[in-house]
């Protein structure tokens, strides 16, 4: 890394994992990186912006330290520029060293049961990111007047998010960034009680120990757990829940849940254990009206605890459900894919291919489209640092052995961004997303929060064309 020219790497993805990569990779006066991100949407942020519960505003913060990335003079961010439509892997592996894939896990995996499409019947992708303001779900239609109960399946922190933001007092929605479509619709909501179902027992939950005490200090809402089905689903001893802190308080917080008096707030969170859904049904206007369970009981499996459905069944009406078991990655045109796990296969982040398992030359991969959904945002970090290093020993092999080292043709920073203005004339630089962040904040100061979200990509587009050169 002696020679004249930059090193040009490119990052597609504007999430944690894409830019604490960028972070790492910029980091230090020794460094000799040219960093060109590349966002499909105009703004930045991934799922700080587009998936942190608005009621979360702390954690958001943690966008300050991105922008002392973006804010580094060899870095530039490509908004409004999608990988794979306007530009291809082939130009960019023209152009740069190593192009780092951060395009995180933006789809839902599906239950696989009957009625799962019904209407009323939302993934938690798409409701997320609808109370979030994404671009994509503004359109989503939420109808909360229609029914007074909710269930969400799934026993993670999405889950939690889901199910508290149903229930959140209109004081508390108040002071939030959640989209103003949002906002007017949860405001309005006649949804009462909220079901979140988990398939094994309290002490499998994925749940992390502040969103599970959160649920208990709601201003509207109880949180209600059955002692009887608590200790069913505990009866059952499993060791490696033993052996994990956040597992035993979760399971101590659920207790006392269950041993709490309801305060007797209009709405309340059910926390059931044990229960798989196995059809989503129809009323006779068919939209959704109730969802059949089976009751399951804990076997041991291949990794623990495992459900095994035993023959008793139940039905809970309810015309909404949220379907809230995780995240799944999408290829990327041209980029290897493991289907089954949705990642992208890789080695310590060296991307490989998906047959031979051979290490592509130039070609990385971070956060969760090379791990899988799971891990809140520090986990990008550490992930990033791995991905980062793997670019820095196989950039110092090169004088080795050439062949871990891939050659750009025209590592030119002009040129890349000559051919993008010719691809996307509506690009959005940093400039731009700094005029889009200003005019949110300023509607949000003169409100009482931190901002309002702008959601239609074209508004963006004005917004920014209006400061950037
Ligand atoms: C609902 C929800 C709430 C969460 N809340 C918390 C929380 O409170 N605290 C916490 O610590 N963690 C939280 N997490 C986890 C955290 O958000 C993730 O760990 C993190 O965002 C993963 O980072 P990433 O960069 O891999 O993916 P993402 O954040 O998803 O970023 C991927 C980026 O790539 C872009 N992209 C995708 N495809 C393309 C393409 N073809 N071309 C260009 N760009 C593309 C996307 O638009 C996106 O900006 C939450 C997760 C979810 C789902
Ligand atoms: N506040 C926060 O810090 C915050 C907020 C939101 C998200 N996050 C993080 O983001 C990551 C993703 O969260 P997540 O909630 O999407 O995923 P998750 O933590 O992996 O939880 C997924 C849940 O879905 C269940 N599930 C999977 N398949 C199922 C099926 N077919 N039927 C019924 N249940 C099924 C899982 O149960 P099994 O265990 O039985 O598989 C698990 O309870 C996590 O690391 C999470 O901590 C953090």
């Amino acid at each position: 890394m002696t020679d004249a020219t930059p090193t040009r790497i490119a990052v597609i993805g504007s999430g944690p994992a894409g830019f604490y990569a960028a972070g790492h990779l910029l980091k230090g006066p020794d460094s000799e990186f040219e960093v060109d991100m590349f966002e499909r949407l105009p703004t930045p942020w991934g799922l700080v912006r587009s998936g942190v519960a608005p009621d979360h505003p702390k954690i958001k913060s943690v966008t300050r330290i991105y922008e002392k990335t973006a804010a580094h003079p060899r870095f530039r961010y490509f908004g409004n520029v999608t990988f794979g439509l306007h530009v291809s892997r082939e130009e960019l592996l023209r152009h740069y060293h190593a192009i780092v894939y951060a395009t995180g896990s933006p789809s839902d995996r599906p239950l696989g049961i009957p009625g799962e499409d019904l209407p009323g019947s939302h993934a938690a992708t798409e409701f997320v990111g609808w109370y979030n303001g994404h671009p994509d779900h503004t359109d989503l239609e939420v109808d909360l007047l229609s029914a007074e109960r909710a269930v969400v399946i799934g026993n993670g922190n999405v889950a939690i998010d889901v199910a508290r933001m149903l229930v959140l007092a209109p004081q508390e929605l108040a002071p939030t960034d959640t989209a103003d479509h949002a906002l007017e619709v949860l405001g309005a909501s006649r949804v009462k009680e909220v079901v979140v179902v988990g398939r094994r027992g309290p002490a499998q939950a994925a749940f992390t120990n502040p969103e599970l005490l959160e649920l208990g200090e709601l201003a509207d809402a109880d949180v209600i757990v059955d002692e009887a089905e608590l200790e069913r689903g505990l009866a059952v001893h499993d060791e490696q829940a033993e052996q994990d802190a956040t597992a035993r308080r979760n399971v101590e917080i659920l207790r006392t849940y269950a041993q709490r008096e309801p305060a007797g707030h209009p709405k309340r969170i059910v926390l059931r254990f044990l229960l798989s859904p196995t059809a989503l049904v129809a009323g006779e206007n068919g939209h959704l009206s109730a969802v059949e369970l089976v009751r399951n009981e804990l076997v041991p499996g291949a990794s623990g605890l495992r459900a095994q459905a035993t023959g008793e069944q139940e039905t809970i009406d309810a015309g909404l459900v949220f379907r809230a078991i995780g995240y799944r990655g999408i290829p990327l045109p041209r980029v290897p894919f493991d289907d089954r796990s949705g990642v992208i296969p890789n080695d310590g982040g060296r991307v490989t291919d998906a047959e031979s398992g051979d290490t592509l030359a130039g070609e990385y991969v971070v956060g969760w489209i090379k791990r899988g959904p799971s891990g809140v945002i520090g986990t990008n970090k550490k992930d990033a640092q791995e991905t980062v290093d793997a670019i820095l020993t196989d950039l110092a092999a090169m004088n080795g052995d050439a062949a871990a080292r891939h050659s750009p043709e025209q590592p030119d920073a002009e040129a890349v961004e000559a051919l993008l203005r010719e691809r996307q004339p509506e690009l959005v630089t940093y400039q731009g997303w700094e005029a889009i962040d200003r005019h949110e904040r300023a509607l949000g100061e003169a409100a009482g929060r931190p901002r309002v979200k702008v959601t239609s990509i074209e508004e963006m587009l004005r917004l920014a064309a209006d400061e950037q050169p």
